[in-house]
């Protein structure tokens, strides 16, 4: 069915198979209620990008959730390992790992009983292969009438099994005639899109959501925040109003899998397109390139972490 070299492959507790014959119980309380929490991330020439980083962004969901993760870090690590052996991933081929924690299965009940198991899931395939339009031009947003959830109800820094904001986000912005969502918060705040960070370029600029707006602490982001100095455009986080939106010249977005993937316009709720310029203006390419570079600095110093 795929053309992809990669053999798409499931973990589930050990239990390796392809993709297709993996099964949970339906007792899971990740299918029951999205009681779980996850992690993607992919590889370059077999390295784990920000391994480490996205093991602690995992924990802390974890945490944040009172989950307790059954598996060490080294020995989910292995498991990673025996499922990218098992899909035969080819030397030159980066893959998608994505990473399930599930708080286990037992009774049909939101209480969690005390004796419940931590359970995982790993999959292994190819990394996705976003329309070459997204980076040639730019995607197009839409900001929603769904709102973010409020960081009082649902802290954005658990990275959990949930997506039904999101997913409610991004099909309003389809409808809308835009390719993902630009949520707001119940305050009126830009926060993100559906499964990535936002940054603007507003009087000169580069500026982010801050958490408190309610975003997910993307590690692509905190990359980029690092790097900004260094490249002569500081990261501000900030609250940004949605009307501010007509003052920005240039919009991107990132994340693991679609790095830094220019915006070409944003739908206002007014109805008008805000329009940038196609694959990116000077602050976005400036971005994208030292993003790029970044990674490859990460591959060399960070060669014993091969996954494949
Ligand atoms: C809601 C949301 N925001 C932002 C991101 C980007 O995070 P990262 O850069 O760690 O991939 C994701 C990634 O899955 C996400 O789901």
């Amino acid at each position: 069915m795929s053309e992809s070299p990669v053999r798409r492959m499931a973990n589930v507790n050990g239990t390796i198979t392809p993709l297709e014959d993996a099964r949970i119980s339906i007792l899971d309380r990740g299918f029951l209620y999205g009681d779980s929490v996850y992690e993607v991330f992919r590889t370059y020439s077999g390295v784990p990008l920000f391994c480490h980083e996205h093991f602690d962004r995992m924990e802390n969901s974890a945490r944040l959730v009172h989950m307790t993760i059954a598996q060490p870090r080294e020995e989910m690590l292995n498991e990673m390992r025996r499922t990218a052996a098992a899909a035969a991933v080819p030397k030159d081929q980066d893959i998608y790992v994505r990473w399930h924690v599930t708080r286990g299965s037992g009774a049909l009940d939101l209480v969690p009983s005390r004796d419940l198991k931590s359970s995982y899931v790993i999959i292994v395939k190819e990394v996705p292969k976003w329309n070459p339009e997204f980076y040639s031009n730019g995607m197009r947003l839409a900001v929603t009438h769904v709102r973010r959830n409020p960081v009082e109800s649902l802290s954005p820094d658990i990275k959990s099994g949930n997506y039904l904001n999101n997913i409610l986000g991004v099909a309003e912005a389809v409808e809308l005639g835009a390719d993902d969502c630009l949520m707001l918060n119940p305050s009126g705040l830009v926060t993100e899109a559906s499964n990535s960070n936002v940054f603007f370029v507003i009087d000169g600029r580069l500026v982010t959501p801050d958490a408190q707006s309610g975003v997910l602490r993307g590690i692509t982001k905190s990359a980029i925040a690092r790097l900004g100095s260094e490249i002569g455009c500081p990261l501000h986080e900030t609250k940004l109003r949605a009307e501010e939106i007509v003052k920005t010249v240039e919009c991107f977005v990132t994340s693991a899998t679609r790095e830094v993937m220019p915006v070409i316009g944003v739908r206002l709720t007014s109805g008008e397109w805000r329009q940038f310029p196609p694959g990116g203006g000077e602050v976005t390419r400036r971005v994208a390139r030292a993003y790029k570079e970044s990674v490859s600095r990460y591959v060399r110093e960070n060669s014993g972490l091969q996954l494949v």
